[in-house]
Formats: structure tokens, C-alpha cells, sequence
């Protein structure tokens, strides 16, 4: 765990480059942070391992504070990556990676076998890699040896700083992919700065927006995006990444959370009455009232009630239909639209994640006014930004 207190930094002629940062990062958690050049991101992740002095406040590192250890030692036990990777030109990949390990006197044959094996961690094959130099290596797969090299003492908290800006796009979404299944693997803590919220959204944990040396909002990619603090955030965010986003919206998100349902016991007849007046064809058969938490057993639409409407000894439980898709609250848009389409499906019940009650509806107009929603607020947004300049 990583624990700011009131972490300061001043220098003589720029007072509060950092200024007054509370956070904890928990162990094994990704944290971001963002915010525009010169916002303090650099000075921030450098403290931790004392690259840089703070002016005050406190940094500690599980429990214990930074500025009472010795430094060397504690930057061979932080892993960090930045983004002109500082590969030592003159040495192999093998030496660069364990150029820590060696600091710490460990034995040749443990160095190889553990350079060998990040070298596999980060994609690249040690039978090809391990004696190369790195200028004969591309942008990316040095990017790769620099995430190896911080990996290679095993260290608890890795800081990466802008790791992956100077690569293409192409190798850098490569990069990331890598990066999330390292950390899937590895569950290292790790400090990540990046100036693109794209990635920030795809990597972190939890975001930190940073400006002019304080945070601003930290927390879950999902409410830095649905719920960001205020107008700096929002306007960092982008408003229509939300939708440009769809894999963050959740089913939750979009349904209807008062859908009606039709109890298992009632007829042909009262169902028919109940769409007429909901102007609805789709009811979920329910075993409760909707004041009480409640079951899907199945649905109902036209379909199963045609010519059976006179037939009261019929009820829901017999005629309604068992077989139709399902999603839970944490179904993201991708995955419920994508249902709908193979399932040829215009509605869609959404189920508590753990307690399995019936909980909403996804309906086409669900979806289609979310769509608007975004689109409207786009609009209008870009229109503010015309009578800007008029
Ligand atoms: N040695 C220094 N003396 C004076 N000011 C400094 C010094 N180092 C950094 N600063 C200032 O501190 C502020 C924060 O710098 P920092 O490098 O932390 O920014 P950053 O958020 O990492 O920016 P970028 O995204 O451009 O890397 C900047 O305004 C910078 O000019
Ligand atoms: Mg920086």
C-alpha cells in the first residue's frame, strides 16, 4: 500500500507543483494519473521513490515512511518504467534486465533464468531477445524490455511514466493488452501516468485528474466517466466518451426500473387487459407483487396468449415462454445489444447479480433514448463551441 499525506512539493520560483495530495493506493490496484502537461504527475510519482524530495508531508509505502529509508535501496525495490525506456545502449537485453538483480548480487544462473522468463512475460522470445542490443530492437520491444526490467527483482509497486507514449498506436494497444494480462498474472501495485484518458480508462483501477498539483476526482473509471465531480473533469473525460465507451454502460444503466410484471397465477385474459394498458407486448412472469423482491419464471407476449385469451383455467405458469435471454445489472451495452441480435429479441430482463431477483427491463426504447440522450448532449455541446467563436 502507498499512502500520501499531505505530500508537498515547492520549488524556490514554483510554489505547490504538488500540492497537499491524501490518497491510498491498495496493493495489487492500478491507479492513473491524469491531468495536462505540468499538472504535477511526474513530481508526484517520482517522490515515492525519492527521485525526487518532498517539500512536506508524507509518503509511506506499507506503513513505513519513505524519507527515513535509504533511497538506493528502496528504488531497487520499486520497479520503474518511463517513456524513453534508458535501456543502457551498450549492453545486451539480458544485462539490461538484470542490471537490478545484479546490483542485489544474486548469481549468474538465477539472472538468466529470470531474464529468460520476463522476457517470455513480456512477449518476446529469450532465444532471439536475450543477447540483442537495443538499438537493434523496434520502439515497442524496447517498451516491452524496459516493463521487463522493472518487473525483474520482483518488486511489490512498479511506476511507469508515460511508458507506452512514444510508441505507434498500433504497438501501443498492443503494449496495454500486454500490460492487463501481466497484471492479471502479476497483481503488481503500479503507478501509471498517461496523459490519454482512452488509456487511462483501459489500464486503471481507479483515476487520478490531477491539476495544478491537487486532485481532483479519484476513483473508478466508471464514475470518473459517469459521474465526474465537475466541469474540469467532464470537460477531461470528453462528454460523449460515455458512449463512445459502450462496454462502461451497464445494463443497470439503461433499464427501465419499475417493469411491469404479471404473476403466475393470472389469466389470459387479465395479461391481455394488463398490456392494453401498459402499452406493452412483453410482460415477465413474476411469483411476487412488485412490492416485494421478486423471481423471473418466464415471459409472456402475444404470441403464447393467441386463442387462448377465453381460456381462464390457463394461467401465466402454463402458457409463458422459459427460454428467453437473460442479462444481470453488470451486462455491459456490447453484450446486450449483441444478445439481442442473435436471439432476435426486442426486450431483454435484467437479473440482480447475486440475489438472481427480477430487477429491470431493456427495451428497444431503453436503448434508443440513451442513444439520443448522448447524441443531444453532444449537439448542443458542439453548438456552445460554435457561438464561442462567433
Ligand atoms: N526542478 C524544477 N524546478 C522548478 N520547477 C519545476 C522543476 N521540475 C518541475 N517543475 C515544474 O513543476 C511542474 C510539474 O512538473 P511535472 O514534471 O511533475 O509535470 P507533469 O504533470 O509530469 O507534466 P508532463 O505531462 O508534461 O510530463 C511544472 O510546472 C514544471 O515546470
Ligand atoms: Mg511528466
Amino acid at each position: 500500500m502507498i499512502e500520501f499525506r499531505k505530500l508537498t512539493k515547492s520549488y524556490d520560483h514554483k510554489v505547490n507543483v504538488v500540492d497537499q495530495l491524501d490518497m491510498v493506493i491498495n496493493d495489487g490496484e492500478l491507479v492513473v494519473l491524469i491531468g495536462e502537461s505540468g499538472c504535477g504527475k511526474t513530481t508526484t510519482m517520482k517522490m515515492i521513490n525519492r527521485l525526487i524530495e518532498p517539500t512536506s508531508g508524507e509518503i509511506l509505502v506499507n506503513g513505513e515512511n519513505v524519507l527515513a529509508m535509504n533511497p538506493i535501496e528502496l528504488r531497487r525495490n520499486i520497479g520503474y518504467v518511463i517513456q524513453k525506456v534508458g535501456l543502457m545502449p551498450h549492453m545486451t537485453v539480458a544485462d539490461n534486465i538484470e542490471l537490478v538483480a545484479y546490483l542485489k548480487k544474486w548469481d549468474k544462473k538465477k539472472r538468466r533464468q529470470r531474464s529468460s522468463e520476463l522476457l517470455d512475460m513480456v512477449g518476446l522470445d529469450p532465444a532471439l531477445y536475450l543477447d540483442r542490443y537495443p538499438h537493434e530492437l523496434s520502439g515497442g520491444q524496447q517498451q516491452r524490455i524496459g516493463v521487463a526490467r522493472a518487473l525483474a527483482v520482483n518488486p511489490d509497486i512498479i511506476l511507469m511514466d508515460e511508458p507506452f507514449s512514444a510508441v505507434d498506436p498500433i504497438t501501443r494497444e498492443q503494449l496495454q493488452e500486454e500490460l492487463i494480462r501481466l497484471q492479471d498474472e502479476v497483481k503488481k501495485t503500479i503507478v501509471f501516468v498517461t496523459h490519454d484518458m482512452d488509456e487511462a480508462l483501459k489500464l486503471g483501477d481507479k483515476i487520478a485528474v490531477m491539476k495544478d498539483g491537487k486532485i481532483i476526482q479519484f476513483d473508478t473509471p466508471e464514475n470518473i466517466l459517469k459521474n465526474p465531480i465537475n466541469e474540469f473533469v467532464e470537460y477531461f473525460v470528453g462528454k460523449d466518451r460515455l458512449w463512445k465507451s459502450p462496454e462502461m454502460l451497464f445494463a443497470q444503466d439503461i433499464m427501465h426500473k419499475r417493469p411491469t410484471g404479471v404473476l403466475a397465477d393470472r389469466t389470459p385474459a387479465y395479461a391481455l387487459e394488463l398490456m392494453r394498458e401498459k402499452e406493452t407486448e412483453f410482460l415477465v412472469v413474476v411469483d411476487a407483487p412488485s412490492d416485494r423482491p421478486r423471481h423471473m419464471l418466464g415471459v409472456i407476449t402475444p404470441r403464447e396468449l393467441k386463442g387462448k385469451g377465453t381460456v381462464e383455467k390457463n394461467k401465466m405458469r402454463d402458457l409463458m415462454r422459459t427460454n428467453h435471454p437473460t442479462v444481470t445489472e453488470r451486462t455491459n451495452m456490447v453484450d446486450v445489444l449483441s444478445l439481442m441480435k442473435t436471439h432476435h429479441v426486442r426486450n431483454i430482463p435484467v437479473l440482480g447479480e447475486e440475489d438472481g431477483y427480477f430487477k429491470g427491463l431493456i427495451t428497444y426504447g431503453s436503448i434508443v433514448n440513451i442513444i439520443t440522450d448522448a447524441i443531444t448532449e453532444i449537439e448542443s455541446d458542439e453548438g456552445k463551441e460554435v457561438s464561442h467563436d462567433q
